[in-house]
């Protein structure tokens, strides 16, 4: 809602008419009634709205809710005393319900873009934020890729990768909410995330049994718990009824000097002018094949994180996010 007074007015009027009816009351029963709002409220008290929507006999109360990062803008909560035979019905209107994770349904954000634009840890600040999991699905391309590697197959010979990719035991599991990757019962989170790994996922990840079976596995994954996917075609392929898309971009230059930076803590050799050319290369990989290629959702959020923090890249998503709930 907006911050007008026919806004404030309706929607606590919404909001009391839903608590009465899901509670079964009649107005009359109503004792006292409490209302909080956040301070972005400014045009009307909530308790004034509650009096104009015909609570003028019972007590009313409006008070400030202190501002607290991550709470929703724009809010208003009711508490009604009442004669109650049995246990209150909460009421959430507008998608509310988020503020209860117990209660709330699963919900999944779209996280794409193109390598070294920051998804993995933008993805992993939201979950933390949001307190929901955050899944790597290029992780899974590049399992796949390693299991090819260690079978020895011509990555070429679309029958030989098909073989391998049939029966493959992929899992995805999470330990202190950090992402697993276990490849025929191991776990090789480490050693997938070599320069030889990246490049032949990209490669592999353009036949499309490869994808059907990764899709399958991240559809049924993100059906089950809430989650944040970052990949390379969430938005447009994996999720396309997500109601939250994001895309982040960032020049390959940019790009290519933070993965350089990566590596390089991790003890690689690797040039930047390699990981540059790298990085192109894999764009044009990943953009160009048949199948799902890297491309934003027309609905999607685009991000430009070049010049951002991967902090803020994740407030911003999360202040999108809020606003559109
Ligand atoms: O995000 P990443 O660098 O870990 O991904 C490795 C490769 O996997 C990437 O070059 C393309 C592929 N991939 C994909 O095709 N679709 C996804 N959803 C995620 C990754």
């Amino acid at each position: 809602m907006r911050d007008s007074a026919e806004e404030v007015r309706a929607k606590v009027g919404e909001l009391l008419e839903k608590v009465f009816k899901d509670n079964g009351l009649a107005k009359d029963r109503a004792v006292c009634i409490m209302l909080s709002s956040t301070a972005d409220i400014k045009s009307l008290y909530p308790a004034k709205a509650a009096r104009e929507a015909g609570f003028s006999e019972c007590a009313l109360f409006s008070s400030l809710e202190p501002p607290i990062e991550g709470s929703l803008p724009l809010c208003v909560r009711v508490m009604v005393l009442a004669g109650l035979d049995a246990k209150p019905v909460h009421v959430y209107l507008h998608g509310a319900k988020v503020l209860r994770k117990d209660l709330s349904e699963v919900i999944n954000i779209a996280l794409d873009g193109p390598a070294g634009s920051g998804k993995s840890t933008v993805s992993k600040l939201v979950a933390n934020k949001l307190d929901i999991l955050s899944l790597d699905t290029g992780a899974m391309y590049r399992a796949a890729a390693l299991k090819c590697i260690r079978a020895g197959v011509d990555y070429s010979e679309k029958s030989q990768v098909e073989a391998v990719i049939e029966n493959i035991d992929l899992r995805v599991e999470y330990r202190d909410g950090k992402q697993l990757t276990l490849l025929d019962g191991e776990d090789v989170s480490n050693d997938i995330r070599t320069a030889q790994v990246s490049m032949l996922a990209s490669y592999v990840s353009a036949y499309p049994f490869v994808r059907s079976k990764m899709v399958e596995l991240q559809r049924e994954i993100a059906k089950r718990v809430s989650c944040i996917l970052d990949g390379r075609d969430i938005g447009t392929n994996v999720l396309p009824d997500c109601p939250f898309k994001f895309f982040l971009t960032a020049t390959p230059e940019i790009r290519a000097g933070r993965r350089f930076d990566e590596d390089r803590a991790k003890g690689s050799k690797q040039s930047y002018e390699e990981v540059l050319k790298q990085i192109v290369e894999r764009d044009r990989q990943d953009s160009n094949r048949a199948v799902a290629p890297l491309k934003r959702a027309d609905d999607a959020v685009v991000i430009d994180t070049s010049h951002m923090t991967a902090e803020e890249v994740a407030a911003t998503i999360c202040k999108a996010i809020q606003q559109k709930i």
